[in-house]
């Protein structure tokens, strides 16, 4: 008997999290119910990441491991996602893969699926330059029921050098605003109290009515629309890029106190040579006047960054010109990764990958090493502080202890004093570890 039994596993980013919810709200209207492991499930959808190679690597493995699985009884396999786009026919080559289904393509899953069971193997990877899957309601898959994530537009225009985000995510466009302050409001009816507005660079978010060309909603504006759903409700975003991150965001930013005092603005690296070949179109100065500016108008705001090391052709006094950057901004936290060669990306194509591994590895271990003494010496200076903190959950290492973040998005663990999550308390810090603030709750 056909059960309709789905389990998706997705890899990447936050957009592919809040994809996998998108996929699940149009899945359960043709029938589907989720369930927790592969053994249980009719269709297996693997949401995938292309953005370096290791995560590529990861999802051959599990494709693999679905395929031992798939010779036990009858199962159907789909690539879902940034690989999907990127690799199409050569997934299908698998033996595991039934169906690959690019990320523009997700309405059509119940077509392709039924073609599948007819005996089909399908790909569908055409990208769209309208599709932002605005009327569709995400069946949320987190486990907190407190935090989730709002896709406020999709794709990316910026075509820096070394990224494969554009070709496999496509033009970018804009949701419209209406939309997604509904959806705000669900999830706040919900028990969620925390929003974090989704784009691969939320500073260029524009939408244009098209009904009335003059009406028009920019990012700054659109912060605000989804601040006013609720004081309770926090409002995060992410990811916003030096050369568009506006004042107007900064003010609007100041102005509601429900708007989190965090901002992940990605230096990538701290030598104009590089920014200027990965096609930033920012220079260092350019970076610190925005760091300033955000300092001036946010004096308490968190930044933190992304950094890539060993791009093409950097040299030690590049690498050094990204430590010493790190050094004067004093970011909270980063993201850090060596740089992996993308097929079909400007870089691959016109840039020898020419930095050692080796030595590529050893810059981005002395990048790493040197922000957990920086991201230490920023949660020291929160020692003695009282912060305001959304729970989230039950500390995964003492059940007794729960934890949340502040407005600045740092992870804070206290003991739980019959608190439950979804609600505020006052913590003041005691000590602190590079990645995490401990304290107390003050009533
Ligand atoms: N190699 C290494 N890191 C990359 N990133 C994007 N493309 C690559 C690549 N080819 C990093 C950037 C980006 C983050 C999401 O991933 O730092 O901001
Ligand atoms: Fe997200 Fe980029 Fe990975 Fe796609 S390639 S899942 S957009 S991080």
């Amino acid at each position: 008997m056909e059960t309709n039994k789905l389990f998706i596993e997705t890899y990447g980013c936050q957009m592919n999290t809040y994809d996998s919810e998108v996929v699940l709200s149009i899945l359960q209207k043709s029938g589907y119910t989720i369930c927790e492991g592969i053994e249980e499930a009719d269709l297996i959808l693997i949401n995938t990441c292309s953005i370096r190679d290791n995560a590529e690597q990861r999802i051959w493995g599990r494709l693999d491991l679905f395929m031992t699985e798939k010779k036990k009884r009858r199962l159907y396999v789909g690539v879902l996602g940034c690989m999907a786009e990127r690799l199409k026919d050569q997934l299908l080559s698998h033996p595991a893969v039934d169906m690959v289904v690019g990320p523009d393509a997700y309405r059509e899953l119940p077509k392709i699926i039924a073609l599948v069971k007819a005996g089909h193997r399908e790909v569908e990877t055409t990208l769209s330059t309208s599709e932002t899957y605005a009327d569709i309601e995400p069946v949320r898959m987190d486990k907190n029921g407190v935090t989730s994530f709002i896709s406020i537009m999709r794709g990316c225009n910026n075509m820096c050098t070394y990224c494969i985000v554009p070709y496999v995510r496509g033009r970018e466009r804009s949701r419209d605003p209406h939309t997604i302050v509904e959806e705000a409001r669900t999830l706040f009816n919900a028990g969620y109290r925390e929003v974090n507005l989704l784009g691969q660079n939320v500073d260029s978010y524009l939408w244009k009515d098209p009904n009335n060309p003059t009406e028009s909603t920019n990012f700054a504006q659109l912060l605000e629309l989804v601040a006013l759903v609720s004081p309770d409700l926090r409002v995060r975003f992410s990811t916003s890029h030096p050369k568009d991150m506006s004042n107007g965001v900064l003010y609007t930013m100041a102005m509601y106190p429900n708007i989190c005092t965090h901002i992940h603005l990605p230096v990538q690296s701290g030598s104009d040579r590089m920014l200027e070949k990965m096609h930033r179109k920012y220079d260092v100065a350019k970076y610190m006047e925005r760091i300033s500016k955000i300092r001036e108008i946010i004096p308490d705001a968190s930044i933190t960054t992304d950094i890539i090391a060993g791009f093409c052709s950097e040299t030690e006094e590049d690498h050094q010109a990204t430590m010493k950057l790190m050094r004067e901004v004093g970011f909270d936290s980063a993201f850090m990764f060596q740089y992996s060669q993308r097929e079909g990306t400007v870089a691959s194509k016109k840039f020898p990958d020419d930095v050692p591994l080796q030595t590529k590895t050893r810059r981005l271990n002395e990048i790493i090493e040197q922000q957990s003494a920086i991201s230490l010496e920023c949660n020291r200076k929160c020692i003695g502080n009282t912060y305001r903190v959304l729970i989230e959950g039950t500390s995964k290492r003492d059940a007794g202890h729960l934890f949340g973040r502040t407005l600045g998005n740092k992870v804070c663990v206290f003991p739980a004093l019959g608190h439950k999550k979804g609600e505020y308390v006052d913590i003041k810090v005691e000590s602190c570890t590079s990645a995490t603030l401990l304290g107390y709750i003050v009533e």
